[in-house]
């Protein structure tokens, strides 16, 4: 009697660990001359002035969870934490098995830091803390109208030949200060611009983003969430800490305030329509205009809760319907 052929066990597939989502990229960049992809979402470590020691272990342990969770993008500055959040994400990189070369880093030099030796010294400073030869992508913080964006941008795209720097970038630049910066750039590109840009601040997202878009600049968008707003905070009385209010003073005006918190809360109730969490709304409406969020997380529970707002993508029917609530078009 012949045994029928015995069937190979199908070849296995290697399995991403459950518990690490990809976190696909939403675009290319120019760096070291090399289309590189850039991470779709990434961690923000401004950390809103709050630098004492267990709010650093938090930052830490923040880190590590975002690491273990797949995300490689990491934001920070040379004046978060006067240079202590480069320093953190720095110590902790060397941590983890391929961190330097996996990472995808971003700092920036200071608005008060723009004079040529002033930006070399900053980036200096900054490579020692992180503990670098280069980072990936070096912004200017926010321009500053005494200092000729010549002197800055001819600094910058030194840098960049000596290898320091993979790519150039800014921030909270106008339409008219990209045009003027991308004119002083002999052989380098301006890759990003890093600006405040979510569904209820668009001021400058809507025209900037379409800017950036038609001259293959990618929008990094900081305050994604409205500072948590845009998470359910603040909508069931909490109150909103000062430094929020300073921060994002324009949506918690007293003249605008309950109007805002109206709108966030038919925001929250369209999401529970549609079962997705409200971050997921907030971050997709960003992604779908080609702008790559940019969430400032302070736990590790923040990078769990919003990797799974990530991975729910709400519909483009749900996110014009966000849009037009958080417009003010619904009443
Ligand atoms: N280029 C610039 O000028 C500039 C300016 C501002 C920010 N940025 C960058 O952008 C990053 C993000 O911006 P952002 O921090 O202003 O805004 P955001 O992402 O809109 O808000 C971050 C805050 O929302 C809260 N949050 C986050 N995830 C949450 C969750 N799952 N549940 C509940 N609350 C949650 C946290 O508040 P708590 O920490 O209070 O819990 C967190 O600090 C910054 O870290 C920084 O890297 C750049």
């Amino acid at each position: 009697m012949t045994s029928a052929p015995r069937r190979r066990p199908p070849a296995r597939r290697p399995r991403a660990p459950a518990d690490r989502p990809t976190v696909p990229p939403i675009g290319t960049i120019a760096v070291d001359g090399l289309a590189k992809p850039h991470p779709a979402i990434g961690l923000g470590l401004w950390g809103l002035g709050r630098w004492k020691p267990a709010d650093e272990d938090r930052t830490r342990a923040t880190i590590g969870r975002a690491w273990e969770r797949g995300l490689r993008w990491f934001d920070t500055a040379e004046v978060y934490g006067g240079g202590r959040s480069e320093r953190l994400l720095g110590e902790a990189l060397l941590k983890f098995p391929a961190g330097t070369e996996e990472a995808f880093v971003v700092t920036k030099v200071s608005w008060e830091h723009l004079r040529p030796s002033q930006v070399r010294a900053s980036l200096v400073s900054s490579l020692e803390r992180l503990a670098r030869r280069s980072v990936d992508l070096y912004l200017v913080h926010a321009p500053d109208a005494r200092v000729p964006l010549a002197d800055t941008m001819g600094a910058l795209e030194a840098l960049r030949e000596e290898g320091k720097v993979g790519a150039i970038g800014v921030s909270n630049f106008s339409v008219e200060e990209l045009e003027e910066a991308s004119r002083h750039l002999a052989k380098a590109r301006i890759v990003v611009n890093q600006i405040e840009y979510n569904l209820f601040n668009r001021e400058d997202g809507d025209a900037v983003g379409d800017y950036c878009r038609r001259h293959g600049i990618l929008v990094e968008a900081y305050s994604p969430l409205a500072r948590g707003l845009l998470h359910g905070r603040y909508l069931d009385g909490r109150r909103v800490p000062a430094e929020v209010e300073r921060f994002v003073h324009n949506l918690f005006e007293p003249n605008r305030r309950a109007e805002v918190l109206a709108r966030a809360r038919r925001l929250r109730d369209l999401a529970r329509e549609h079962d997705v969490p409200l971050a997921s709304i907030a971050l997709h409406w960003l992604a779908a205009r080609g702008a790559a969020p940019l969430v400032g997380m302070s736990r590790p529970e923040q990078v769990d809760s919003n990797l799974a707002a990530w991975s729910a993508r709400p519909s483009d029917r749900v996110l014009a319907e966000a849009e037009a609530i958080a417009r003010g078009d619904r009443a």
